[in-house]
């Protein structure tokens, strides 16, 4: 991307996503003229690290007058900056989950300018083998929609984000956006179960077109390791993604689309590409946000009332 071409950009929080917005801007050839963080020893390190501005303030960050911003704050940080990016008129990328409570993102998507400026954070829309699979269930390539089921695990060392967010908030995000992205529809029905004080979780939902989707996620896997599948059965065919191909298995045979891509840097680029001609959000919306966080809430009440069931039972028996 041309210097010339993008917008001048500014990255709050200094996390490892964060740095991760950090680098793939600097790749991509976008200025970045600010990054932030309130956590003193993070911007320290990231002074010593990256030829970049450290500001120790969000209004010093606002001060550099970025045309754009990265918020990879957390949810936390979302409520609060939000806000403000709105009213100062800045196009703003915002990390998922996209708020804490429904009730939040309600408050955020309903923000004057926020539908033209908020983008949600949601990379996988921007994944090749993603919107390879979505294009094809566009099409019709697997006829109507049966079944979407969808794995994605992380390690142990996710416990860090705790108390904060869950696999239900963090990992499962990811999965409850892409089905109701595939599908076309929002949840009607729901059951959850989790086990291993909340590191593994399984869901079912009944969506409003009848179809079903189970949801598998955990942060049970070794260090550094990630698993993670998609498959999607239709009348006509059912699509598979893992690894770094889609495969189409109808009754033609099985078609296989290698997928290359990083899913972060295109996101990027087509945030700063839309800010430059000042056009609004086209792969994701804040409703698609809000559906996510409500969903959410959701599982993790049901988690939480069935936790308490079992308690009981626990009990009763002994
Ligand atoms: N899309 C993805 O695949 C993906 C992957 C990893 C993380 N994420 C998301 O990115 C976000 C950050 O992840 P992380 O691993 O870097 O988390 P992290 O908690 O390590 O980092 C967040 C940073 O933001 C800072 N911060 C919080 N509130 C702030 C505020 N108001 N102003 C300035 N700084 C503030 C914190 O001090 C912290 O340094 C999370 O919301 C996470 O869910 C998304």
């Amino acid at each position: 991307m041309d210097r010339r071409d993008a917008p001048r950009v500014a990255v709050v929080g200094l996390g490892p996503f964060g740095l991760e917005h950090l680098r793939q801007y600097t790749d991509l050839g976008v200025e970045v003229v600010a990054v932030t963080d309130t956590d003193s020893g993070r911007r320290a390190a990231v002074a010593q690290q990256f030829d970049v501005a450290v500001v120790d303030s969000f209004a010093a960050l606002l001060d550099r007058k970025p045309a754009a911003v990265s918020l990879v704050t957390g949810p936390e940080g979302n409520r609060v900056l939000v806000p403000q990016l709105l009213a100062a008129g800045v196009p703003v990328l915002v990390e998922k989950p996209f708020a804490e409570t429904p009730a939040d993102a309600e408050f955020l998507a309903g923000l004057r300018g926020a539908a033209q400026l908020v983008r949600p954070g949601h990379v996988l829309r921007y994944d090749q083998g993603c919107r390879q699979v979505a294009d094809l269930v566009g099409s019709g390539a697997v006829g109507r929609v049966l079944a979407i089921d969808a794995e994605r695990h992380r390690d142990t060392d996710h416990a860090r984000y705790r108390p904060q967010h869950s696999p239900a908030s963090l990992t499962m995000y990811h999965d409850i956006d892409l089905a109701h992205w595939i599908a076309g529809a929002h949840p009607i029905e729901l059951h959850a179960r989790q086990a291993g004080s909340g590191s593994v979780l399984a869901v079912m939902i009944r969506d409003a077109r009848d179809a079903l989707w189970t949801l598998r996620s955990s942060w049970t896997l070794p260090t550094g390791q990630v698993r993670e599948r998609l498959r999607i059965t239709g009348t006509e065919g059912t699509l598979v993604l893992e690894g770094s191909a889609v495969h189409l298995l109808d009754r033609s045979g099985d078609h296989v689309w290698p997928v290359i891509g990083n899913p972060l840097r295109t996101e990027l680029a087509e945030f700063c590409a839309d800010v430059m001609v000042g056009r609004g959000p086209q792969s994701v919306t804040v409703a698609d946000a809000v559906t996510c966080v409500r969903t959410v809430a959701a599982i993790e009440e049901l988690c939480h009332e069935h936790a308490h069931t079992e308690e009981g039972q626990t009990h009763d028996r002994s």
